[in-house]
């Protein structure tokens, strides 16, 4: 199969693929989503063939308006009423008690509930609605890979897999969004991303987070957070900014070319270093959460590159998402200097 690359006033073609029970990636502010038309089950078998994915894993349901959620839940609690009136559209997932039947299993991974998102992305927007159905949508990568935040990345994983991907150019987020479970009596963040735990509590009051309490014995609630996510070729290690010095010696003497994912300030003492094995996260935060995935992913460019040292930053606010996604790439690895 060919992949058709659509510009954003191409959503008339782009939709009459899905219409058609084919596969479209497609742009969010967080990462490119694979869409399939949620109420199509034999699209939907598709996504997972696709990427590889376990058939367990359910699927976000991806919507252009609040009313379309309305259709298909059994309850809209008042937490989904202000949650969506605070951050829709917006990197803010919820999980919400289902109407029997209202989508296939294959959505569901067999639970009685269901993930909703509302992207912050119009051109994605109007999609949903030239297509008039929710799109399933998980991100547009091969299980286990990295979420792809640039249309070329999509085209790496599934060019020849999927019937075409909507190009609008990089995500803004670059990690996928937070998903909050309102099924449960206390709301649980379920996976943290970018509107975090104090922003939901300042409309909501107190919740609960578990994304952190799950360990490989556990069942998690997110059924995907089981799975070894992000992983790249080499093994990333998480190493503070005043580490890098001692980090990059203790690599050298390992005896393989290793490479650095890490803030401008920290790349300016490795000017030696050849450029390709020094990849920029920016300057913040903000700006090392759009790069880290594209920063994974160049390194498995680079099949000699056996080892990455990758920058953290403190664990709040964004900082939450962007340690969850780099501890898992990293497989819980951290240099510390004692053990080193
Ligand atoms: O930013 C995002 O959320 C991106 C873009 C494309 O929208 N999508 C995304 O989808 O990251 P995916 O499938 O890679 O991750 C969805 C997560 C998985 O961990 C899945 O197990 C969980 O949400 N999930 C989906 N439905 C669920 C449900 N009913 N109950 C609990 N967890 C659910
Ligand atoms: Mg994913």
């Amino acid at each position: 199969m060919q992949t058709k690359v659509f510009k954003p006033d191409q959503l008339v073609a782009a939709a009459a693929e899905l219409a058609a029970g084919e596969l479209v990636a497609f742009p969010t502010e967080t990462v490119y989503g694979l869409g399939a038309d949620a109420t199509n089950e034999t699209a939907v078998k598709k996504v997972f063939q696709a990427k590889g994915r376990p058939s367990d894993n359910p699927l976000i349901v991806h919507v252009a308006d609040v009313a379309t959620v309305k259709k298909y839940v059994a309850d809209f609690p008042t937490t989904a009423e202000k949650l969506t009136q605070a951050f829709w559209p917006g990197s803010l997932t919820i999980i919400l008690p289902l109407q029997p039947n209202a989508f296939s299993k294959t959505v569901t991974g067999g639970l009685n509930t269901a993930a909703f998102r509302n992207p912050r992305n119009q051109v994605t927007l109007d999609l949903i609605k030239q297509l008039g159905r929710p799109i399933v949508g998980p991100s547009a990568n091969t299980s286990g890979k990295p979420s792809p935040t640039l249309a070329e990345h999509v085209l790496h994983d599934l060019a020849g897999k999927i019937a075409g991907v909507v190009d609008d150019g990089p995500t803004g987020v670059g990690l996928e969004s937070t998903v909050i479970d309102l099924s449960t009596a206390t709301p649980t963040i379920l996976r943290p991303g970018a509107v975090t735990k104090e922003d939901i509590e300042a409309v909501i009051g107190s919740i609960d987070a578990d994304h952190h309490k799950v360990k490989a014995d556990e069942v998690p609630k997110a059924p995907g957070m089981k799975y070894k996510h992000y992983a790249p070729n080499a093994q990333v290690y998480m190493t503070a900014a005043t580490d890098f010095k001692a980090a990059a010696a203790w690599a050298r003497e390992q005896g393989e070319p290793f490479g650095l994912l890490a803030t401008d300030q920290v790349l300016a003492e490795f000017s030696a270093l050849a450029p390709a094995y020094r990849f920029s996260l920016g300057d913040s935060i903000v700006t090392a959460s759009q790069h880290l995935f594209d920063g994974l992913r160049h390194y498995d460019q680079l099949p000699e590159v056996k080892l990455i040292l990758a920058e953290e930053f403190p664990a709040q606010g964004l900082g939450v998402a962007y340690m969850n996604r780099l501890a898992k790439s990293a497989g819980q690895q951290r240099f510390t200097k004692s053990e080193h």
